[in-house]
């Protein structure tokens, strides 16, 4: 079976898309372990309540960004991940962490890359005018949001939209997409 390390620094609602569809039986895998960097994110809450094991590993602990990789890679490696899902992790990783997961790494964003990169992309969406907003899976490289993407979903952008309301129209989308894509990447069909 799939076996998952999640990252992430927040609200966790990724996460408890990914927890809900293994406990309804929606999706064959297993959270072996949720990394925050952020010690009092309410996804930590989400993966205890879960009965998932949590770490947190902070920056400030590490005095440059390689040691601080370094302590955040041993602590997903030790869970021996197929799968490093970032659900909502809002940090940039370098070669420290991802070159000992190559290929294995994949995260969401909530645009339809390679449109609005970086923070507040909803915003972002707004600021644009666009007509279509959505959701990104990608597999992670050195770049910013930049990586090969592998699936994608469109919702609209309403003329009363504002970044709440399309935050959670995408959110929605989210959810369902990124079970969706751990599930055909446990398949191999990613
Ligand atoms: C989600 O919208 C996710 O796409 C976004 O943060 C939110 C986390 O929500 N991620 C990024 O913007 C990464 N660049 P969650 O904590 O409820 O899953």
């Amino acid at each position: 079976m799939l076996r998952m390390v999640v990252l992430v620094s927040g609200r966790g609602s990724n996460l408890q898309a990914i927890l809900d569809a293994i406990e309804n039986r929606r999706l064959a895998a297993e959270v072996a372990k949720v990394i925050s960097d952020v010690p009092n994110a309410y996804a930590l809450k989400r993966a205890k309540r879960a009965g998932v094991p949590t770490c947190c590993v902070e920056r400030r602990d590490h005095s440059s960004r390689a040691d601080f990789e370094t302590a955040l890679a041993d602590c997903a490696e030790e869970a021996e991940p197929d799968l490093i899902v970032l659900a909502g992790f809002m940090r940039v990783l370098g070669r420290g962490f991802l070159d000992r997961f190559s290929g294995k790494v994949i995260n969401i964003h909530p645009s339809l890359l390679p449109s609005f990169r970086g923070l507040e992309a909803q915003r972002q969406a707004l600021e644009a005018g666009v007509r279509y907003a959505g959701c990104t899976v990608h597999f992670v490289n050195l770049g910013v949001d930049s990586g090969p993407i592998i699936d994608q979903r469109v919702v609209p952008v309403l003329p009363e939209d504002d970044v709440e309301t399309l935050s959670a129209r995408i959110l929605e989308q989210e959810h369902d997409l990124l079970v969706d894509v751990i599930r055909r990447f446990g398949a191999g069909l990613v």
